[in-house]
């Protein structure tokens, strides 16, 4: 048996699989975001730990056999994040998340010092990624600052409590604007740029890698046995393509998490073209990946879910029945968006609602939303040389059949909803414990079984014509929420 563990923003996610790769127990505790100022987004490390024992007594609770006989433990986490530590390796104030907008002057501070930095970085300097928030810090929190010691991203600091190393894998550090892509080191160069003491990162392992054990005093806090190993796993946009078996040159997948992403893995190194794609090393050695990352993936649908006080499900099957005359445009932007537009300050909205505009009409918009975000995606990509034309889709949003039909007509590409739609990270961490322990590349990353495929279908001209309007509606828009 082998365990994942995702250290996620809406929850800790924990899944055990077996030998075969089938998940033997499941479960998740949820996590709450603070906004204390606009544009901040954070969380307090800490509850990560506290959610991550409660899923692990969980799972233990549901298949005490199975998690008996967990022999290794992989890690996969919400990317991007700054989690500051002092001399005594507790944190010095809350993690800085990779929807916090606040750094976006060290962003342009950033692209002054190294004009071509994406060649090296793999992508623009963007206030969500970690480097501009360490430099954020020195120049409001200086006293913050001073103090910093260690930095970790969230899933490795879940590693220090477990296993008392300082590490991190290369996708996951992909993210933070330090990494040289290339040759999968931190980059002297992109650390001093951002005031960063390089002896502050952890040591960066390929995926598959060991890093360290469990220690006894995780082993009692955990259930599990003391010295049991942790693979160094993966940030959750690789981590997801190894759960979907999104390994090989050319292979697709959509998240539809809090987050979205539209994601192609690679065999080798392209640095992006423009567009905002990032271009990252994967979590498997040798690999990297091409991705549009969405900060508003199915967020919109939850959010819309509050503001009605209705189910999802319900407002998605009153939105199939939607008069599509005079249909309003949405923008999704609750927290800003990164590609294809690398804005912290535009703000989300409804444009052309009338008298007798229908709370369906209104959610139907919300949902061509998201589908345009990925139309946008789909741009971007072939900027950067990627055309797929099937991909797998995973995450919470990935249940929703209605958007899944839309966004493959709008798209214009096959989707197909794999087995384990809404574990994607957990599993692939799971999946990377079982390479360290031996088991191939083709067999612990073999593709899901697909649930249900959806074709493109006819091209609805109508969409198309919405959708190059509200491509419009976000430029008109951009100098208003500038100000
Ligand atoms: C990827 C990204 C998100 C976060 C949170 O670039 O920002 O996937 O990792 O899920």
């Amino acid at each position: 048996m082998h365990l994942g563990l995702d250290i996620g923003t809406s929850a800790v996610k924990g899944v055990v699989l077996d030998a075969r790769g089938d998940a033997k127990a499941q479960a998740q505790a949820a996590l709450a975001v603070s906004q204390p100022k606009p544009l901040w987004s954070e969380q307090n490390p800490d509850d990560w730990l506290a959610a991550l024992f409660r899923v692990c007594r969980a799972l233990r609770k549901q298949n005490p056999k199975a998690y008996q006989q967990i022999a290794a433990a992989g890690l996969s986490g919400q990317m991007h994040g700054a989690v500051c530590l002092g001399a005594d390796g507790k944190p010095l104030r809350p993690a800085i998340l990779w929807d916090d907008g606040r750094a976006h002057e060290e962003c342009q501070q950033l692209a002054r010092a190294i004009p071509d930095i994406e060649k090296t970085a793999g992508v623009a300097p963007m206030p969500g990624f970690t480097a501009p928030k360490i430099l954020w810090l020195k120049n409001n929190e200086a006293a913050t600052y001073k103090k910093i010691r260690r930095i970790l991203l969230p899933k490795d600091y879940a590693r220090l409590a477990l296993t008392g190393e300082f590490a991190t894998d290369c996708a996951d550090a992909a993210g933070t604007l330090w990494l040289n892509q290339k040759t999968r080191r931190w980059s002297p160069k992109l650390c001093a740029a951002s005031q960063t003491d390089i002896a502050w990162l952890p040591k960066v392992y390929e995926g598959a890698q060991q890093t360290g054990a469990l220690t006894k005093a995780a082993a009692r806090k955990t259930g599990l046995p003391q010295g049991l190993p942790f693979a160094a796993g993966g940030g959750d946009a690789a981590c997801g393509a190894v759960g979907a078996g999104v390994v090989g040159d050319g292979d697709s997948f959509v998240s539809l998490g809090t987050s979205g992403q539209f994601f192609t893995a690679r065999d080798s190194y392209h640095p992006p073209r423009g567009g905002m794609i990032h271009s990252f090393a994967h979590c498997i050695e040798g690999r990297w990946f091409l991705m549009a990352a969405m900060l508003n993936g199915a967020r919109p649908l939850q959010w819309w879910s509050r503001v009605c006080n209705k189910p999802i499900a319900f407002l998605l099957s009153e939105a199939q029945r939607a008069d599509e005359k005079h249909l309003p445009l949405f923008l999704p932007y609750l927290t800003g968006e990164r590609t294809p537009h690398n804005d912290a300050r535009i703000r989300g909205g409804f444009y052309g609602l009338e008298n007798n505009t229908t709370r369906a009409q209104m959610t139907l918009s919300v949902i061509d939303a998201i589908c345009f975000c990925f139309m946008d995606a789909s741009r971007a990509l072939s900027e950067s040389g990627a055309n797929p034309k099937r991909a797998a889709v995973v995450g919470g949003g990935a249940r929703a059949d209605f958007l899944l039909k839309r966004m493959s007509r709008a798209m214009r590409i096959t989707l197909m909803r794999r087995e384990s739609a809404s574990t994607g990270p957990a599993v692939g961490a799971a999946r990377l414990a079982m390479m360290m322990q031996g088991t191939p590349l083709k067999t612990a990353a073999r593709k899901p079984k697909t649930e249900n495929t959806f074709a493109p279908g006819k091209e609805d001209s109508q969409q198309q014509e919405r959708y190059l309007k509200w491509r419009k509606l976000y430029q008109t828009l951009r100098p208003f929420a500038q100000s």
